[in-house]
């Protein structure tokens, strides 16, 4: 089923005033699709959750699950005839219940037919892999097979949609890792809508179709994992989802034909020319130079090949941080720094260096 909210609006009134926590947000899941809200803390992602739960009574815009309206300013379909299934960070088992019984809650409290109760306990126990542990307590279960019964209780009475929030976040490293791959079969199995609260960029790229990212109850952009990476709309976006270096820039010449733009770059006594590349022309009037780390690469790494001559700086590495898997340097051009992500510590710290950019990834955004 499909799930459209339309200017969604919701305020948190209070007698100091109000919280203003989602403003005019729109988007759709569609049928089968992985749709996440991607973005730091309180910047609205649990309230748009509730909002399409039916657990917050909203204050503009419409709320649609497969065609019919389910939520508007005035009207508002209860939480219980919402066709929705919920799974929350603190998974929210009944400690009292077995894994088993927790699930017969869910099907009793949705009027599944009472003959058919005990194998369909059966079926999403199996669907989460664990069928022997169907008599155990929530505190005789991992944290990980926990959220497994959360999730069997959200899907077993076959809701067409399902609302995720932060569902992996009290788990370890590993553990998550493992989790969301699971997740993807269980959902896969299930082919069903869900939308898909989470803060960290790395699972929201693991698992989306389709992402949103939010900024202070704001939409900042929508699109898939490797749309929102390479073609960043703003600053914000482009720094919270992964590394970037962004420098404010003037624009001294623009080729349109080729989409590119002379800049300079200035911080404290130093300037430097850039060639970057653009999208779209309104971004020319106030512009950022977005960079990814892994984008700018120091003459070390070339082995011998002729480094380029424009867009070529010469500076010094200010720090390495080894990571194991890549090295990040701190390079001074003068007084402008750049990150810089290598896959070997070829760097050193003190070294002189020169380091270039192809223009076609030094990419201009709007400073907003
Ligand atoms: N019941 C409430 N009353 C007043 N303000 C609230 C209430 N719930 C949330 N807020 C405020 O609304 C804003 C959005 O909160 P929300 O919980 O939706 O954020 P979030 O994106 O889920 O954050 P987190 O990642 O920390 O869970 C925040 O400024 C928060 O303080
Ligand atoms: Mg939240």
């Amino acid at each position: 089923m499909t799930v459209t909210v339309e200017n969604l609006t919701k305020i948190y009134r209070s007698d100091g005033g109000g919280v203003v926590a989602v403003d005019d947000v729109s988007f759709e899941a569609d049928q089968g699709e992985l749709f996440t809200l991607l973005g730091p803390s309180g910047c609205g992602k649990t309230t748009t959750l509730r909002s399409i739960a039916g657990l917050e009574r909203i204050d503009e815009g419409t709320i649609t699950i497969d065609g019919e309206t389910v939520a508007t300013p005035g009207a508002s379909v209860k939480p219980e005839n919402r066709d929705i299934g919920l799974v929350f960070q603190s998974y929210a088992l009944w400690p009292h219940m077995t894994a088993r019984e927790n699930i017969l809650y869910a099907l009793k409290a949705r009027d599944w037919p009472k003959d058919d109760r005990d194998s369909r306990i059966e079926e999403v126990l199996d669907l989460i892999s664990l069928p022997e542990m169907g008599d155990r307590y929530p505190s005789e279960l991992s944290g990980g097979q926990q959220q497994r019964i959360a999730f069997a209780r959200a899907v077993a009475y076959e809701p067409s949609v399902l609302l995720m929030d932060e569902p992996l976040s009290n788990l370890d490293f590993k553990q998550r890792r493992r989790m969301r791959r699971l997740l993807l079969e269980m959902l896969d199995e299930v082919g069903i809508t869900t939308i898909y609260v989470t803060h960290d960029q790395e699972e929201a790229f693991e698992i989306s179709d389709e992402t949103l990212v939010l900024n202070q109850g704001e939409e900042a952009q929508q699109g898939t994992p490797q749309q929102l990476y390479e073609h960043p709309q703003t600053p914000f976006v482009a720094s919270f989802l992964g590394e970037a270096n962004l420098f404010p820039a003037s624009v001294d010449a623009v080729d349109r034909a080729d989409r590119r733009a002379r800049c300079t770059v200035s911080e404290g006594s130093t300037r430097i020319e850039m060639e970057c590349t653009y999208r779209d022309e309104s971004v020319l009037s106030n512009p950022t130079v977005v960079i990814r780390p892994e984008d700018i690469y120091p003459e070390a790494r070339t082995d011998g090949a002729a480094v380029r001559e424009t867009n070529r700086w010469s500076g010094t590495v200010d720090h390495r941080f080894y990571r194991g898997s890549f090295t990040q340097n701190l390079v001074d051009v003068g007084d402008i720094q750049f990150k810089i992500k290598t896959d070997k510590p070829v760097l050193d710290e003190g070294e002189d260096v020169a380091i270039a950019v192809d223009p076609g990834d030094a990419l201009l955004v709007s400073s907003g």
